[in-house]
């Protein structure tokens, strides 16, 4: 009970019922040792598939093995159910500048663009490998990645990482749609999993795609979006609504009483003007105005203290997954960049792109194992 099944042909975390709790971690490999690596890999492989069935990291546990020895589990998950836990590993375009693996880079594995307006924090971003951990309970999230750490020492360090909470997306029709800090339901067109044709239309790695060891996989751009909410905050409900094209109550679109209805771009108010402005962000960020992009969206709200000049640090991390990022996100985002309203409240502080393989099906397997 709660807990995801660990194995499969995609990985889980993706299309998963988005959960409510998120840490996510960026590590740069730190060993030049191919073999070292490797070891990790099939470490983390297995405490990933104990700690999701809600087990200890270790055979041995927190609390079993020998005192003269450090736990093979660090303890703070003890007595907790496994909370819906998944554990997604990516690889960015760094670690295949290394350990013989250039031949094996997808051409999709780009490093994301300069966009306009980016203010990013090159301490907070990119990173050779990293595990997006979600889970209804944040010590379960936080325990996992710990010990990801803790079992990579001397092969990883941890880059930067991220905590989130309030899940930003519904990625299944089952769940209604979440709220972010602007206070707008998020999530309303997103890419479901109960959409299996537009899942492989836009959200898993074709055959054919690139190369083979990607099929079946997804590649994840995150972007931690710092919001400006005491601007927000002092600007009229009417305003807020013409920026975002959406109701606030209901998450309708401008001009409709009804969440779903699609929107209609073509209607015009009393006074002639359209009633969702071009330079809105749903109107800009619509498939119709970026050929057919699409994507699946994951994101989380964080707020990380204040910010010393008496401002909250809050915002959106804001994660998304597709079957290749130049013709999804990286269309999409330099539309907004361009032309969003929303512009003037938010800023990008960090921006990540990870290859995430299929799943794994076969006992013996291991995160990445197809890359060496
Ligand atoms: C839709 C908020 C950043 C892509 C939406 C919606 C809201 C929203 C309220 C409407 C509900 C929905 O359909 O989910 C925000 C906020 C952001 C942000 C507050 C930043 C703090 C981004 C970024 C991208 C993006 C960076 C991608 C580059 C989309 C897409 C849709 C959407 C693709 C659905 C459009 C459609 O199909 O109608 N967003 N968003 N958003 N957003 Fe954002």
């Amino acid at each position: 009970p709660e807990a995801v099944p660990f194995s499969g042909q995609h990985q889980a975390g993706i299309v998963t019922p988005a959960q409510d709790r998120l840490h996510f971690v960026a590590f740069d490999v730190v060993t030049k040792d191919r073999d070292r690596l490797i070891r990790m890999l099939k470490e983390w492989t297995a405490a990933a598939a104990r700690m999701t069935a809600g087990q200890d990291a270790g055979e041995i546990g927190a609390v079993n093995g020998i005192p003269e020895a450090p736990p093979d589990d660090t303890g703070e998950a003890l007595d907790l159910p496994p909370a819906w836990l998944t554990l997604t590993i990516g690889f960015g375009p760094g670690l295949f500048q290394r350990f013989g693996l250039s031949a094996k880079r997808p051409p999709a594995l780009e490093e994301l663009p300069r966009f306009t307006g980016d203010t990013l924090d090159a301490a907070i971003s990119g990173g050779d490998i990293c595990v997006q951990a979600c889970a209804n309970d944040p010590q379960v999230a936080v325990h996992a990645i710990r010990n990801l750490a803790r079992i990579g020492m001397g092969a990883v360090s941890v880059r930067w990482s991220q905590l989130g909470f309030g899940r930003t997306s519904s990625t299944t029709t089952g769940q209604t749609t979440p709220r972010n800090l602007f206070g707008f339901k998020d999530g309303t067109r997103n890419l479901k999993a109960e959409q299996p044709d537009l899942l492989r239309e836009h959200l898993w790695v074709q055959p054919g795609d690139g190369p083979d060891w990607m099929a079946g996989g997804s590649y994840l751009v995150s972007r931690k979006i710092r919001m400006i909410i005491e601007t927000w905050d002092r600007s009229s409900l009417a305003e807020q609504e013409m920026i975002i094209g959406r109701r606030k109550g209901s998450g309708a679109p401008l001009g409709s009483d009804d969440e779903f209805e699609e929107p209609d771009f073509t209607a015009v108010g009393a006074d002639g003007t359209e009633l969702i402005a071009k330079t809105s962000h749903v109107r800009l960020a619509h498939p119709d105005t970026n050929a057919g992009a699409r994507m699946l969206r994951r994101g989380y709200n964080f707020v990380d203290g204040s910010d010393g000049l008496g401002r909250l640090n809050a915002g959106l991390f804001f994660i998304a997954y597709q079957r290749d990022p130049r013709t999804a996100f990286i269309p999409v985002q330099r539309s907004l960049a361009a032309n969003d309203e929303m512009n003037e409240y938010v800023r990008h502080v960090s921006s990540a792109l990870f290859a995430c393989p299929p799943g794994i099906t076969a006992p013996d397997d291991y995160w990445g194992s197809a890359l060496f």
